[in-house]
């Protein structure tokens, strides 16, 4: 009998898994059965824009953080498929920070082009998975959303590929529920052009934050203040944006912070991050973590330590995004082929409590790319994944966070050279802050005699 997997989301990780699976057996390896139950109506998770926020139309958590006029946050070149450039992709060069739907449009490129698209269920929530220890299989509950009709199968593996940044952390703070403007989590922020004119803060001093508020810089808005916990971001602020400590209470639309500065605003977006959240998994078999680089429990960043037949894909906090996901199932794809053996489980548990202790020493973002760049390393090392040379993309996620340090507002200016083809990106048409428009057409618009950067 052919075993069966299930696997849990067709964006970039779940792709990920079919594509691994798809190449061996292009070599000629017997695969699994695959069956991928994706949620929404298309693949591409979080890149798949929606307008909606809140609930969709069949009463689901709407998936969907990406907003608007939304651009890479890190250069291509880091996250580039080893095994689909972006070359071979647009057929020529392109610069180094893609707005979403040129990415959207790469990673659709790239299974479509591998012909894995079969395997994909699409408007399918999986609704709920648990383990029978007599059969050794999982019973996979999924709802099919236009028919409203739960089915059940039975498999031998279950991927969970569905993303961890979906569902808000929405801390309160004293008087938010009497603030007389508009209140919002980034999970639901979808276009800067509402805050023209307005005076934003922003909850967080992390990517949302420093992302939504430069959008809104660029959009229009009158201020922009960040308000930190831990600590701030510290680049170098035009006028109208500011950095000030946590904020304390609100009292109709002014608020006030720890250090006793008050200011009103006509809207607070809480960039306040996301919370693992998997309802649909037992509780056996459900990862619990905050957003991490080595969350627990998962031997590899991925199997289910009690059960390794259970696996999580792209569970981790993101330096590295596509590529990493690659690693990751390449290497779970081994395992399944039997390609590469398990240790016992104490073995495993040694390992996962060795990466967690030297991520618990990383101290800023440089060993945090480092940290991650030995993960992707390791699980590289077995696997048949195309060459991907780490040591350059971590030199790549460097100087990009000096980019950033220099100028907040012009880094995605910079260009950087591909460390699959060596091609040195071409700049881009228009400065980031004055490109209006993020469509793939406009985006790709590049005169063709522009030179390459360098
Ligand atoms: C606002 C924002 C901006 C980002 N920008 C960047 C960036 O610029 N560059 C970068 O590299 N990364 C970025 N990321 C990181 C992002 O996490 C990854 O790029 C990538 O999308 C993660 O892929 P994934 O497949 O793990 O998760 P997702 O992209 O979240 O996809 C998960 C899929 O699982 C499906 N799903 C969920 N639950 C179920 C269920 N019960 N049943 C069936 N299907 C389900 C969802 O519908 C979704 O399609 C950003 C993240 C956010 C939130
Ligand atoms: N392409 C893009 O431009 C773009 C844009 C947005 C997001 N993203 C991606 O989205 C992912 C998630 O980023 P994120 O910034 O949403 O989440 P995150 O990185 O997990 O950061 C969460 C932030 O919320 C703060 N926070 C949490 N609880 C709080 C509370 N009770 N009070 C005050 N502050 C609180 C945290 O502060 P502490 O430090 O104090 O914990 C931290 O600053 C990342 O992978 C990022 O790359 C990308």
């Amino acid at each position: 009998m052919t075993d069966r997997i299930a696997i849990i989301g067709a964006g970039p990780s779940g792709l990920a898994v079919l594509r691994a699976f798809e190449s061996a057996r292009r070599k000629g390896a017997e695969i699994p059965e695959l069956v991928c139950y994706e949620r929404q109506s298309d693949y591409g998770g979080l890149w798949n824009y929606t307008w909606r926020t809140g609930i969709d139309q069949y009463g689901e958590p709407v998936h969907g953080s990406m907003y608007r006029y939304l651009w890479s946050n890190g250069p291509k070149e880091c996250l580039e498929f080893a095994d689909y450039s972006f070359e071979e992709h647009f057929g020529r060069p392109i610069p180094s920070y893609p707005p979403r739907a040129v990415l959207h449009d790469y990673i659709k490129g790239r299974i479509e082009k591998s012909g894995v698209t079969d395997y994909i269920k699409l408007n399918s929530a999986v609704r709920w998975v648990t383990y029978d220890d007599n059969t050794g299989k999982f019973t996979v509950a999924v709802k099919d959303l236009p028919t409203d009709e739960v089915t059940t199968s039975e498999f031998d593996y279950v991927f969970v590929s569905c993303g961890h940044y979906s569902t808000p952390i929405t801390p309160e703070f004293p008087g938010l529920s009497k603030f007389l403007g508009r209140t919002l989590h980034s999970h639901d922020f979808r276009s800067a052009d509402e805050f023209a004119g307005k005076d934003v803060l922003c909850i967080g001093s992390s990517y949302s934050a420093e992302d939504i508020g430069i959008q809104c810089y660029k959009y229009g808005a009158k201020s922009v203040t960040f308000s930190w916990r831990t600590k701030p971001m510290g680049f170098k602020w035009p006028e109208t944006l500011e950095e000030v400590p946590l904020l304390e209470r609100v009292e109709g639309k002014t608020c006030f912070f720890e250090n006793g500065y008050k200011k009103d605003f006509d809207a607070i977006v809480l960039c306040t991050g996301y919370a693992n959240h998997f309802p649909f998994m037992e509780d056996s078999l459900r990862l619990k973590s905050r957003n991490r680089l080595y969350p627990p429990n998962i031997y590899k960043g991925m199997f289910w330590l009690n059960n390794p037949k259970v696996l999580y894909i792209g569970m981790q906090d993101q330096y590295y995004t596509f590529n990493m996901f690659d690693a990751q199932a390449w290497y779970a794809r081994d395992v399944i082929l039997g390609r590469i053996k398990l240790p016992s489980r104490g073995e495993m548990a040694e390992d996962i409590t060795k990466w967690i202790a030297d991520e618990e020493a990383v101290q800023d973002a440089f060993e945090a790319i480092d940290f991650q760049t030995e993960y992707v390393r390791d699980l590289l090392a077995p696997t048949d994944y195309p060459r991907l040379d780490v040591d350059k993309v971590a030199a790549t996620f460097k100087e990009w966070e000096h980019h950033k340090a220099e100028n907040i507002l012009t880094y995605r200016d910079r260009s950087y050279r591909s460390i699959l083809t060596g091609t040195q990106a071409p700049i881009h048409h228009t400065p980031w802050l004055q490109a209006l428009d993020d469509s793939l057409e406009t985006f790709l618009n590049q005169p063709q005699t522009q030179a390459a950067a360098e």
